[in-house]
């Protein structure tokens, strides 16, 4: 059989999601600026807000969205530096300890990420794997299948992380790469019971000299 290839072309059409794919990069050098609340506030609403017909902005595995995210505050205007959880439902953020904990959140880290504590704030993913892992034993592997779920579901709010990060001049780095059993054992508490750790990712405003800086990535 003869090869048939179809040349899809390299340009297509322009359009504001595209310039936004286009731009997205990891951010490992912050600015010690500090984060605003809104700009915290859309993050978070990109990573799990709810929308008005009772989903939310990433897709889940029958609905049952099993995520959960911790943040730890360190440099947030106008939000006293301490781990909150956010309450996807109601948008509010629901202090559980006051203080900066980024520094005990860095050192979970697989391999020395200094970086990660100049970060303004550092959100901790986690989902609850077993439930997951439950709900869904009835589909093959059994028992495994619900776990995919929980991780594709990380994936995509991850990714909605980084492309409101990127459309508001912020930068965000998902970091998978550390002990689960230190983040999980971290006092105060960033992983709720039942629940396993899945990411880190790291926002806060990039460094002028940062790879992503505004002025070195300004579009296609
Ligand atoms: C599943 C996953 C795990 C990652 N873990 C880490 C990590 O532990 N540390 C880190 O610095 N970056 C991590 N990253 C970010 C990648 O290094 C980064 O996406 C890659 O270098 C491509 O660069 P870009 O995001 O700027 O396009 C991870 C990315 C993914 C998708």
């Amino acid at each position: 059989m003869t090869e048939h290839v179809v040349p899809l072309g390299t340009s297509g059409k322009q359009s504001p999601l595209r310039t936004l794919l286009w731009r997205r990069r990891s951010t490992r050098s912050f600015s010690a600026r500090s984060l605003s609340l809104d700009a915290l506030a859309s993050i978070l609403w990109a990573a799990q807000g709810h929308t008005a017909d009772g989903h939310r902005v990433c897709p889940s595995a029958h609905a049952r969205y099993p995520l959960a995210l911790s943040i730890v505050a360190g440099d947030v205007d106008g939000l006293a530096a301490g781990v909150y959880t956010y309450d996807a439902e109601s948008g509010h953020l629901r202090l559980t300890a006051l203080g900066d904990h980024r520094d005990a959140v860095a050192q979970t880290a697989l391999v020395d990420h200094e970086w990660l504590k100049q970060s303004a704030a550092l959100l901790v993913l986690t989902g609850d794997i077993d439930s997951a892992n439950r709900h869904f034993a009835d589909q093959p592997p059994a028992g495994r299948r619900g776990q995919r779920y929980v991780w594709l579901e990380a994936g995509h709010a991850s990714q909605n992380i980084y492309l409101q990060a990127t459309e508001t001049g912020l930068g965000a780095t998902l970091v998978a790469g550390f002990h689960d059993d230190r983040l999980q054992d971290l006092d105060p508490t960033v992983v709720p019971a039942e629940h396993e750790p899945l990411a880190i990712l790291a926002v806060g405003l990039p460094s002028e000299d940062s790879a992503w800086s505004p002025r070195k990535r300004s579009g296609q």
